[in-house]
């Protein structure tokens, strides 16, 4: 079928999209949204008001795919009036056609790795297929682009510049429901970045599940280089990047944002454990000692640089002093933040099997009391910023309190008040006094 005919088929269907998860899986969204709009399709806020209903799920955690289903049961009642739906992320890739079984009303299921083929697979259900899939798995090697992603902010968007995952952690269900690593060029990417910048975009945050593995496919940038080439584009004020992992994370990244003054003073760096020997256990494939010669890295660079983490409480078979271990080093590295979740076994992944699995009463105590200090370093961190004028990137108000909201560069939220008539715009950069500090805010006046 043609693209002008598929045009007109889906002429005046609307589509409703929710998402769940991550980064990545919010800027999928925007990317099947924009394929959807090209398509012809209209969005709608209100699930009833649409013909297309999708569901953009995630499953790094919990029972999410008994979340998955139980949501997909709401859709039985709507099913009657004639909508259709799909199921795409991380659960449909997991899950696949056991999806159809479960919920015979669900018309297409598609992995991350399939969107690209979205644009065919719409057709097949304008012309009424049932079981439509795009289940690649690891096959992929191509990645998803289109010029048509419709962000949902106009002053800072996200650019993928790798996906999937070759890591497998032991824990980790992301190798199997995003498929192979495979990077953009940076040619492309740096179009992208262009584009956004032109159109009056000035932060960028370039994603991967692990961007430190980025591999240039026409060999001209490094990750460190083409992190620096997005900052020196002219207009772009601030550029992010999420996720580091240790193993692959190298000291010209941090030479590149003590050399390029955009590129933001904040790294995350997910370390799961601070014990080695958990660490094997994960198959992480670095030590304590390695991943804090990073941090020494981090430590070092010409600006104070904020970190922070991600932790796992309870991995099976982590005892009192590995967890010990963990606690010891967030006050090692001090840490911005962190965000530390409760082991949680996964489908199809090596630690499912694995003995000595730790009762869910002992994880949350875990969880509990490491969160108990990181709340104390972080006043403590806080605390150094008052009184000092720091740069914010207005993100919004709150009317209630009076406060404009705003973000620095190390990622800390500062809510402001000003003495202008007019409140500053989302997306304006200002120049704010800090007066006080919480464990995890700021407050501060404008700088008239
Ligand atoms: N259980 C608990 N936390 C997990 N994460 C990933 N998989 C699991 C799991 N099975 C956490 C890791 C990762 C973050 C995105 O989610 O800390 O860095
Ligand atoms: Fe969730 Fe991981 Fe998939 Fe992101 S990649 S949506 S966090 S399972």
């Amino acid at each position: 079928m043609s693209q002008e005919k598929t045009a007109v088929s889906a002429a005046n269907r609307t589509f409703y999209i929710e998402t769940f998860g991550c980064q990545m899986n919010v800027h999928d969204s925007e990317k099947v949204i924009g394929t959807l709009e090209q398509q012809g399709y209209t969005r709608v806020e209100d699930e009833e008001a649409a013909d297309l209903i999708l569901y953009n799920t995630c499953s790094i955690r919990d029972k999410a795919e008994q979340k998955v289903f139980h949501r997909l049961n709401d859709y039985k009642k709507l099913h009657a009036q004639g909508k259709r739906f799909a199921v795409l992320g991380c659960v449909a890739q997991q899950e696949g056609e056991k999806i159809f079984e479960r919920a015979p009303y669900v018309s297409l299921v598609s992995g991350s790795a399939s969107y690209r083929k979205l644009p065919e697979m719409l057709v097949q259900l304008e012309q009424g297929a049932s079981r439509i899939t795009g289940l690649d798995d690891r096959q992929t090697e191509e990645t998803f682009e289109t010029e048509f992603t419709a962000r949902s902010n106009r002053h800072r968007g996200y650019i993928t510049i790798i996906e999937g995952c070759d890591k497998f952690c032991a824990y980790c269900v992301v190798p199997y429901t995003r498929g192979k690593e495979r990077s953009r060029t940076s040619t492309s990417v740096l179009a992208e970045a262009q584009r956004m910048a032109d159109a009056g975009y000035t932060e960028i945050q370039l994603l991967g599940q692990n961007v430190n593995s980025y591999r240039d496919a026409e060999g001209r940038k490094s990750f460190a280089e083409l992190l620096a080439a997005v900052g020196e584009i002219s207009g772009i004020q601030r550029v992010r990047f999420t996720t580091s992992h240790p193993r692959d994370f190298t000291r010209d990244i941090v030479e590149a944002i003590d050399a390029v003054p955009s590129l933001c003073d904040h790294v995350h760096l997910p370390v799961q454990s601070g014990s080695s020997r958990v660490l094997h256990l994960m198959q992480r494939e670095y030590t304590r000692e390695q991943y804090l010669e990073h941090i020494s890295w981090i430590k070092a660079a010409k600006r104070p640089i904020s970190m922070t983490t991600d932790m796992i409480m309870g991995f099976p078979g982590e005892t009192p002093k590995d967890f010990e271990d963990t606690v010891t080093l967030a006050a090692e590295v001090q840490y911005d933040g962190i965000f530390a979740f409760k082991y949680s076994p996964r489908p199809n992944t090596p630690a499912i099997t694995m003995a000595d699995s730790i009762p869910e009463e002992e994880k949350s105590m875990r969880l509990q009391i490491l969160l108990d200090r990181q709340r104390e370093i972080q006043r403590i961190n806080y605390a150094r910023h008052v009184g000092q004028t720091l740069e914010v990137m207005v993100e919004g108000h709150n009317s209630a309190r009076g406060q404009v909201i705003g973000r620095t560069s190390q990622n800390k939220t500062l809510n402001f008040t000003t003495r202008q008539p007019i409140l500053p715009a989302p997306g304006s950069y200002l120049k704010v006094l800090v007066t006080k500090s919480l464990p995890n805010s700021l407050v501060g006046e404008a700088i008239d």
